[in-house]
């Protein structure tokens, strides 16, 4: 069975109108009043965020953080100044203390499912108390619920459209404000691709994943979806049936399964020592996106995991000397709520052969 990709769309019905008012609430927001403001994208997010609130400004951003996030910062107006992240994943307090004598305003990356430790979360009270504003990125971490290291940001950032069968949605969250997506047309070339695609992914799966054509016309879909992406950056709203379908389903508590799957496939990987192992440590409350390992020869594995039906992305791959070691080790396994035991058994099988 085919393990990873793009998530198919689900029952038709999860993406009408929704019957239940509730406004949008993550595990982490349920005692706080938080104004959210939706945007076909993280990226459109960033960039609605930064040229509102800080137009022409310097940000500190991690050395180690997906392309999109630095680029939508300078399409806002800004400067991206970087700071260092570590192979574990950690930043150095005297780095951006030295940095924040110019700059004033810090874009936190919540990693994979770290939990901050608690010198870096008084690194980071510090700096608030200063009068820096941080902006907290909780993307690839995005149902997780912490009180001490999670939801701490003046504002926060997620892109939800990679974890839901939805084409699209990236939102700002703030106590103070909120921000307006422009009048436009939601469903752009991107979305009409990704949702195309979306779609027959259905079709494959549930005719038994043996029709190659369909596959390959799912394929293409996904990469034109991609190639619309990555070219047209106009600043859109969130789609009306990306929004039922996170309404409709934000009770359901799905993602308990990754982090089953994620210990399942932790223990599993003791047995191959530094070969393979799991990046980050999950703390309770903690939600992974997937299962970022660290790996040796990890471009040869990613193929060969393809060739045996399982795929995985890379989170990410930097060209930038100082994140190099990190980018040519890192792998995210894919964990989610559509597995269980038999295909986390069958990815350990396949690691197995890899290495033996
Ligand atoms: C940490 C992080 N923030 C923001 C984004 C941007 O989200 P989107 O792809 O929805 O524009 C990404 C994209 O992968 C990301 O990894």
């Amino acid at each position: 069975m085919e393990i990873g990709s793009i998530l198919q769309t689900a029952s038709y019905d999860k993406y009408l109108p929704s019957q239940n008012s509730d406004s949008f609430k993550l595990p982490f927001m349920q005692d706080d009043e938080w104004l959210s403001s939706f945007f076909q994208s993280g990226r459109n997010a960033i960039e609605v965020l930064f040229a509102e609130t800080a137009p022409g400004a310097s940000v500190l951003v991690p050395d180690f953080v997906c392309g999109t996030v630095p680029e939508a910062i300078q399409r806002a107006g800004c400067r991206v100044v970087n700071y260092h992240i570590d192979d574990d994943f950690t930043f150095s307090f005297e780095e951006i203390n030295a940095l924040l004598s110019e700059t004033k305003i810090l874009y936190i990356v919540h990693f994979f499912g770290r939990k901050f430790s608690e010198t870096e979360m008084k690194a980071i009270s510090h700096w608030k108390n200063e009068g820096i504003t941080v902006v907290e990125d909780i993307t690839m971490s995005l149902y997780s619920k912490d009180p001490e290291a999670f939801g701490f940001g003046d504002y926060i950032i997620g892109s939800i459209r990679k974890w839901l069968p939805v084409s699209d949605g990236g939102f700002i969250l703030s106590k103070a404000k909120s921000f307006d997506a422009p009048k436009m047309q939601s469903v752009n070339l991107y979305s009409y691709y990704y949702q195309l695609a979306q779609m027959l992914k259905k079709q494959y799966i549930e005719a038994g994943e043996k029709d190659a054509k369909l596959k390959e016309t799912y394929m293409n879909f996904y990469h034109e979806s991609i190639r619309y992406l990555f070219s047209d950056y106009s600043i859109a709203p969130i789609s009306p049936v990306s929004m039922n379908y996170i309404l409709n389903t934000q009770s359901q508590n799905s993602y308990f399964k990754r982090v089953q799957n994620y210990t399942y496939l932790s223990e599993g990987l003791k047995d191959f020592g530094d070969s393979i192992r799991p990046a980050v440590i999950l703390n309770p409350g903690y939600v992974p996106f997937g299962m970022v390992v660290k790996c040796t020869k990890r471009d040869e594995l990613l193929q060969y995991l393809i060739k045996n039906d399982i795929y995985c992305n890379i989170h990410w791959r930097l060209d930038l000397p100082a994140v190099f070691s990190l980018s040519n080790q890192i792998l995210t396994i894919p964990c989610d709520e559509r597995y269980g035991k038999k295909e986390m058994d069958q990815i350990l099988q396949v690691i197995k052969d890899f290495y033996r």
